[in-house]
This record gives structure tokens, C-alpha cells and sequence, in this order.
């Protein structure tokens, strides 16, 4: 049977761990060419290595030690990216991190790192990839957003910012690129089962069990649950869906 994502080359950011980690191993299952990129070096060449034998060694997956908040780092991951594989026509900015403080306790350089990563890091993927994309005949580009991005959260100010951010860039880029076929959306997920969860169940002086109890569907998201989402956005299944926010959150945000 046919993947998904057969014939496509996809770049996906902080592919170390978590979300980004579990939509690499799907996207590949589904018989795209992955370039794992991440900070953390060690974390995506293990991402690599997995794919590439889920996939029985082919050369089906790059990993390349990235920071998206900087530019000449960019160059390189798309630089590599063509070189390897050819073209790139999904990309994933998935990387981000997480800080929860209240207002007068957030510091410029909080702010400053947050919003270089968060912020910054989806602007110069876009702006480095999309022109690639576009050369190729088009492509899709998925935001990690979050439900931050929608509404106000205690300790947000920093974080609900820079995800606010992202959803509006997301819809901008949509509109300049329509015509050049390049999709741009974004995913807004509720709390999911990684690393993150458990520095907000902290922050709340609970679990992450706890946590998911609050939540209409009774749990938190899986890795699983949004990898599914972004190969949807990613793949032709999706053809007619741009400058969009796609909320995963277990039925949070759509309770009073
Ligand atoms: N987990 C959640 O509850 C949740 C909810 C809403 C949105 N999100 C968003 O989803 C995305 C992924 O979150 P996650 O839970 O998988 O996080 P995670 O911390 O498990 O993984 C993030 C990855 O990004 C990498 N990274 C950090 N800084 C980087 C940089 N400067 N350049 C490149 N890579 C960098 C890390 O090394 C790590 O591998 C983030 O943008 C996050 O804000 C997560």
C-alpha cells in the first residue's frame, strides 16, 4: 500500500524528542524522506538511526545538529536537505521550549531566548524553506502553535506570546504564498504527554495524571495523537486547507 507521504521530503525541527520525535517516525513509516534536525545532536541522531531501520537501512533519513534561531543554521539544513534528497516539501516547525512565570518575574532575557527559539526559529524556517518549496511546485508547512496561542493561561505571558505569534505569522505566510501552492497552518495542541507536561504539572503542584483528568476527553494528548494531525496537514489529504489552526486538546478549550 502507498504511504502518505511517499515521494516527499520532509524537514522537521527539534525531532529529538517528544512531538517532533514521534511525527519523524510516522512521517517515514509513511514513506517520506525525513531530515531530523535538533539542538540536541545526540537526540537526533537517534531519531535517524530509528527511522533508518524502520525503514531496513535505506537512506531514508538526515539528522543534522540545528538551532533555529540561527540563520546560518538554516542555510545549512536546507543547503543539505536539497543536496541529499533533492527538494523539501513539508516542514514542521516543531521545536520550542517552555517557560511559565508570572509577568513581573519574567526576565528580558527569558523573553529574549523564548521568543529567539519560539518565535524567531518558525520566521527563518519559513523564510529559508519556502522559496524552496515554491521552486518545486509547492509544499505544506505546519506551526507548532499551542492552545496558549488562543487564549490567556496563568504564567503565559512569555509562552501564550510567542505561540500567539506563530498562529498570526502562520496565517500571513498562507495568504502570500496561496498562489505558489505552499500551505502554511498551524496546530494548537492542549497539554501532550512529553517533557513539557510535566514542567506544567509542576508549575500547577500536581501530575500529569492528575492533569489529564481535568480534561473533557479524561487524559492528556499522546505524541501520537498530534503526529497523526500534522501528517494529515502534511500529506495531499489536506490539498484545500491553508492559514488554518487546528486544536488538539482533548475538548479543553471548548468548555466554559
Ligand atoms: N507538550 C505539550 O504539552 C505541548 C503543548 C502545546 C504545544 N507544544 C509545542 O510543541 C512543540 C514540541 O513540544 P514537545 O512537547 O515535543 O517538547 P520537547 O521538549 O519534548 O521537544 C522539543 C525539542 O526541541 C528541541 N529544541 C529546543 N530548542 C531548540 C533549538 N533552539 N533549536 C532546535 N531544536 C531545539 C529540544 O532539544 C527537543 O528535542 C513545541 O513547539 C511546543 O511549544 C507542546
Amino acid at each position: 500500500m502507498m504511504g502518505q507521504l511517499e515521494n516527499k521530503v520532509a524537514v522537521i525541527t527539534g525531532g529529538g524528542t517528544g512531538i517532533g520525535r514521534e511525527t519523524a517516525l510516522l512521517f517515514a513509516k509513511e514513506g517520506a524522506k525525513v531530515v531530523v534536525t535538533d539542538i540536541n545532536e545526540q537526540a537526533a541522531a537517534t531519531t535517524g538511526e530509528d527511522i533508518g531501520e524502520l525503514s531496513g537501512g535505506q537512506d531514508t533519513a538526515l539528522h543534522i545538529k540545528h538551532d533555529v534561531s540561527k540563520e546560518e543554521d538554516w542555510v545549512t539544513v536546507v543547503d543539505e536537505s536539497v543536496r541529499t534528497f533533492g527538494k523539501i516539501d513539508v516542514l514542521f516547525n516543531n521545536a520550542g521550549i517552555y517557560i511559565i512565570k508570572p509577568l513581573v518575574e519574567t526576565t528580558l532575557e527569558d523573553w529574549n531566548r523564548l521568543m529567539s527559539i519560539n518565535v524567531t526559529g518558525v520566521f527563518l524556517g519559513m523564510k529559508h524553506v519556502i522559496p524552496v518549496m515554491a521552486q518545486h511546485g509547492g509544499g505544506s508547512v505546519i506551526n507548532a502553535s499551542s492552545v496558549a496561542g488562543l487564549r490567556g493561561v496563568q504564567g503565559h505571558v512569555l509562552y501564550g506570546a510567542s505561540k500567539g505569534a506563530v498562529r498570526i505569522m502562520t496565517k500571513d505566510v498562507a495568504v502570500e504564498y496561496a498562489k505558489q501552492n505552499v500551505r502554511v497552518n498551524s496546530i494548537h495542541p492542549g497539554y501532550i504527554n512529553t517533557g513539557m507536561a510535566e514542567l506544567g504539572a509542576q508549575a500547577a503542584r500536581t501530575t500529569t495524571e492528575e492533569l489529564g483528568k481535568k480534561y473533557p476527553l479524561g487524559r492528556l494528548g499522546e505524541t501520537k495523537d498530534v503526529a497523526q494531525l500534522v501528517l494529515f496537514l502534511a500529506s495531499d489529504n489536506s490539498s484545500y486547507m491553508t492559514g488554518q489552526e487546528f486544536v488538539i486538546d482533548g475538548g479543553a478549550t471548548a468548555r466554559a
